[in-house]
């Protein structure tokens, strides 16, 4: 593994590491400040360091719902500038902040970071994370 990959994973595995440990997360709604935001992570409405990032970094969701479940098409307005400049991976996080499911982006052949989820019989919010290599992690709750 390259010492670069090697950053990204830890980054990422901190990251979601950090939310899953701080349970007082799990019980905010998305009308309430969201502990961390603009610190471990960005959202529109807090860009922290990244001020003018959010039209490119907040993940975006188009939900259709199907028979026993919905599904949801996660799209960054990134480009997707080889391993230079990109969207790393798409994650779906539960209310409670566990992981639900993730997609990885190859740079090298994906044109655009845009990713589909299947969530069969899933109701409430659902926490949308999108994390840039240089640009860090941004954060979009919805309710379905
Ligand atoms: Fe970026």
């Amino acid at each position: 593994m390259k010492r670069r990959d090697f950053m990204r994973l830890g980054l990422v595995g901190a990251g979601l590491m950090t939310l899953q440990a701080a349970p007082s997360l799990a019980t905010e709604t998305k009308n309430t400040p969201l502990v961390g935001a603009g610190g471990l992570f960005y959202t529109k409405e807090n860009t922290g360091r990244w001020v003018g990032k959010e039209g490119t970094h907040f993940p975006t969701a188009e939900i259709q719902k199907l028979a026993g479940g919905v599904s949801i098409k996660v799209t960054t307005a990134h480009e997707m500038n080889g391993f230079e400049h990109y969207i790393v991976k798409h994650v779906l996080l539960d209310k409670n902040f566990q992981f639900l499911n993730e997609h990885f982006f190859n740079p090298n052949v994906d044109k655009a970071a845009i990713s589909t989820f299947a969530l069969p019989n899933y109701t409430g919010t659902l926490h949308i994370l999108s994390l840039c290599n240089k640009h860090d992690l941004w954060l979009n709750s919805i309710e379905l």
